[in-house]
């Protein structure tokens, strides 16, 4: 069943769990997340992000994205992550997605206020639901140009206000694309930002965070926990070994075989973790 944000992330927020937003990058690795979330019967969130986006139109994507959504017996949200203008997320909501995240966390705070408000307005009118940033996350990858900054309560608190968003992505400590379980979590930064908000968080980065600190995490009035590279490693590393395990073989679908049931592990883990 198709659904957008909203609920699905409040209820996540009060309760002991949280949902895991995935980075997906097609039909390999969304069928291995609404699989292992049926298993679960837990809802499931397939993200496209801005690789995604610039490797296949939106549209493809939401047609695809969509009918495993239809198909499922379980709550499945189709959002995109990390939408850097107005107008992706707009397309975005004109080819079906049922969520959008804006993300203006390099800009001044009037500015990606005004800029979320429009987003919301929008996505608002068309029952789709919308995801922003406060303080700014950051990339633990020279090549990407986005300060890591973190959130400060009172600017969370406003522009939770002021924005209207369904849930809100903060920096407490994680970094986009780490490797290695390291990131060291600000739970006091954490602790100020839930006590003066009411709306669902968000943490990005999630890869980074230990096996401890994600079952922790879904204890907070956290809705989504957004995990790519963890997925990516996999899935790639797999093929890798494929591919060179097997040198008469050019059929790539029987290459994925491996990685996307490697993928399904991880995901299933994943969601134990954060208490499903
Ligand atoms: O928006 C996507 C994520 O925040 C995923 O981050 O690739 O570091 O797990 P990650
Ligand atoms: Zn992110």
């Amino acid at each position: 069943m198709l659904v957008n944000m909203e609920q699905m992330v409040k209820e996540a927020a009060i309760s002991k769990k949280a949902i895991p937003g995935f980075n997906v990058f097609g039909y390999e690795d969304a069928m291995m997340v609404i699989k292992a979330a049926q298993e679960l019967n837990a809802p499931a969130i397939l993200m496209s992000n801005k690789d995604a986006v610039a490797h296949m139109d939106v549209k493809y994507q939401a047609a695809l994205y969509r009918a495993l959504g239809q198909d499922a017996n379980i709550p499945v949200c189709v959002h995109l992550d990390h939408g850097g203008n107005y107008e992706i997320c707009a397309k975005a909501i004109a080819a079906g997605f049922t969520s959008v995240m804006y993300d203006g966390s390099q800009l001044p705070i009037d500015e990606n206020i005004s800029n979320t408000k429009e987003v919301v307005k929008l996505a608002h009118a068309c029952g789709v639901s919308v995801e922003a940033e406060i303080g700014s996350v950051g990339y633990n990858d020279p090549t990407i140009k986005a300060k890591a900054i973190y959130t400060d309560p009172q600017e969370a608190k406003r522009f939770a206000i002021e924005t209207g968003v369904d849930a809100l992505a903060v920096a407490v400590g994680t970094l986009h694309r780490m490797q290695k379980q390291n990131a060291k979590i600000q739970y006091e930064l954490l602790e100020e930002i839930q006590n003066v908000t009411d709306i669902p968080l968000v943490i990005h980065g999630s890869t980074g965070l230990s096996n401890e600190d994600l079952t922790k995490l879904s204890h907070y009035h956290i809705g989504k926990i957004n995990i790519g590279t963890a997925l990516r490693m996999t899935f790639g590393n797999t093929l890798r070994e494929e591919i060179n395990g097997n040198t008469d073989e050019f059929d790539r679908i029987k290459f994925f075989k491996k990685p996307m049931k490697q993928v399904k592990e991880v995901i299933l883990d994943k969601y134990k973790l954060l208490g499903w």
